[in-house]
């Protein structure tokens, strides 16, 4: 069982039922805003019994979650058997993290507060571009058993809340691909799911729907009706980390990014700011609007290229034809890049650094190797990056710049500290990670810092532009 902490916090949020607004008026005019919190933030760290670490420390972590997340994505993507550079950190890595059988699982960097029933309970969740499901730990059908945890979410205190029947289409149909549970022992029973994971830990609920309750960007709220969500009412093994539940972010039919985008004019926008700043300084998740862009303190022109929507579901991926160092094309097989092929390249916010698969890492790391070998080679055997060197007399204009060039013309070309990154003091890194061939590259969140990503699930494309985000 997962060990509940009080948090003074929330019961405070618990008790702001503030006005409801209700209805789609104002639809478009008023996207809605929900901060992202940094699981490093000082908010968080009072709840999150985490140790102390070094910048370094904190690498490893990263390094490690992302080659977790990459081997979901192959599990997902039926390369499960797939075999790449098998490191010692990827070793460690399946020993040490819990790996999922492809349901969500909740390994983003970043969380939400969410409100969920009427009268709103409120919630932090892992918001996850990786899960197919809003999910919340929960009690249902307790009647004075179920105790007053502020942290579960307490179903039979919702007027709003429905549980779906299992033998509505909804369940055998539209949740098959949920780890439904098959048990339908009368018509009326919840449809029932368990997640398993590879670690033997489980997460047992049912589906339901209820109504979620989230801020608008004019500061009013507003009730989102009959939104699927999970009633989790018990998990074995490795909790989550102190959060109660996961923000299903996914492109798939019942996740919180599609519903509330359908509403609200089809797109969502992030902005993360540089992963090095101050951790209280806070990103947003926008659904819908047109974004303010002067707001957003934008630096440059903003770019579209065409979203792949359900090639690597649930995530959103790209259709990268190459990459350029100091305005050369590198000489990469095409195939890295073609899902078809067995590759491709998904834009995932809880992937922290960018990894490449292995025909694509080669030559980049070749290339920006030479573009650094007049600082000295650092060499360490506790990585977790493969070359770092001494940054002490580092000048960052001359270092030839990277790009990311789209099948369509676009090209992103993020700043030199997303990709040669400070990971010590005097001590920089090539920021890359190989990943496994045939297999998924991923443009990770720190690549993506400042910059406005807007996906627009409607017309199926990703925008960005250079932003401080602030
Ligand atoms: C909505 O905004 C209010 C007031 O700014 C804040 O107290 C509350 O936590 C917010 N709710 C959510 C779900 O973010
Ligand atoms: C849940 O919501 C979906 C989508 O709005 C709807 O089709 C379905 O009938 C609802 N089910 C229940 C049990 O309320
Ligand atoms: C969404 O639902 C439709 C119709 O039920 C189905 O054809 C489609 O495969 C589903 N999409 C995903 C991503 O599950
Ligand atoms: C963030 O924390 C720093 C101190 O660590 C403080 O000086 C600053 O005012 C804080 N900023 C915000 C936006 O809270
Ligand atoms: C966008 O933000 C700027 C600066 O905050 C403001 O002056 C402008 O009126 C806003 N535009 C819209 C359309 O809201
Ligand atoms: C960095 O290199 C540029 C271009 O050669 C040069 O103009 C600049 O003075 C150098 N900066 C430092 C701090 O050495």
């Amino acid at each position: 069982m997962i060990e509940w902490r009080p948090i003074s916090l929330l019961v405070i949020f618990f008790l702001s039922v503030g006005f409801d607004f209700h209805g789609f008026l104002f639809t478009h005019a008023n996207p809605i805003r929900l901060e992202l919190i940094h699981r490093d933030n000082p908010l968080l760290i009072g709840q999150l019994p985490r140790p102390k670490q070094t910048q370094l420390e904190r690498f490893k972590e990263l390094v490690r979650n992302d080659i977790t997340r990459h081997r979901i994505i192959s599990y997902k993507r039926g390369q499960w058997g797939a075999s790449g550079r098998r490191n010692d950190l990827e070793l460690e890595a399946s020993i040490e993290m819990p790996m999922h059988s492809g349901a969500d699982f909740g390994t983003g960097q970043y969380f939400v507060e969410v409100k969920v029933g009427k009268p709103a309970q409120q919630f932090l969740l892992i918001a996850d571009t990786a899960s197919e499901l809003m999910w919340v730990n929960c009690r249902h059908g307790c009647g004075n058993k179920c105790g007053t945890h502020k942290r579960l979410f307490h179903a039979d205190r919702s007027s709003s809340f429905r549980p779906v029947p299992c033998a509505s289409e909804m369940c055998k149909v539209g949740l098959a691909d949920l780890f439904r549970s098959p048990k339908c022992p009368s018509p009326s029973t919840p449809c029932g799911y368990e997640f398993s994971y590879v670690d033997g830990s489980v997460a047992l609920g049912f589906f339901a729907n209820d109504t979620i309750t989230v801020n608008l960007t004019n500061g009013r709220k507003m009730m989102l009706d009959n939104m699927l969500i999970g009633c989790t009412e018990s998990t074995k093994g490795q909790g989550f980390l102190g959060a109660d539940g996961v923000l299903g972010l996914g492109y798939a039919n019942y996740t919180f990014a599609t519903t509330a985008a359908k509403k609200f004019g089809g797109k969502f926008s992030y902005c993360l700011v540089d992963h090095l700043s101050p951790k209280n300084i806070s990103n947003y998740l926008v659904f819908g609007g047109e974004r303010n862009h002067s707001k957003h303190s934008l630096v440059g022109n903003v770019q579209y290229t065409k979203l792949l929507l359900g090639v690597i579901p649930p995530f959103y991926a790209v259709s990268v034809s190459g990459i350029s160092i100091g305005g050369k094309m590198l000489n990469i097989t095409p195939s890295v890049w073609d899902v078809n092929a067995g590759g491709g390249t998904i834009i995932d916010s809880g992937t922290s650094l960018t990894l490449l698969a292995e025909p694509a890492y080669t030559p980049v790391m070749m290339a920006l190797e030479l573009a650094v070998s007049a600082y000295d080679r650092l060499v360490s055997d506790d990585g977790p990056f493969e070359y770092c060197f001494d940054s002490t007399k580092f000048n960052e204009s001359l270092v030839p710049k990277f790009a990311f060039h789209f099948a369509d013309g676009a090209r992103f070309e993020p700043p030199v500290k997303s990709y040669i990154i400070d990971v010590a003091p005097q001590r920089k890194c090539l920021g890359f990670v190989p990943a496994s061939w045939p297999g998924t590259s991923i443009i990770g969140n720190i690549m993506q810092q400042n910059h406005l990503w807007e996906f627009d699930l409607g017309c199926h494309k990703v925008g960005f532009a250079p932003s401080s985000c602030t």
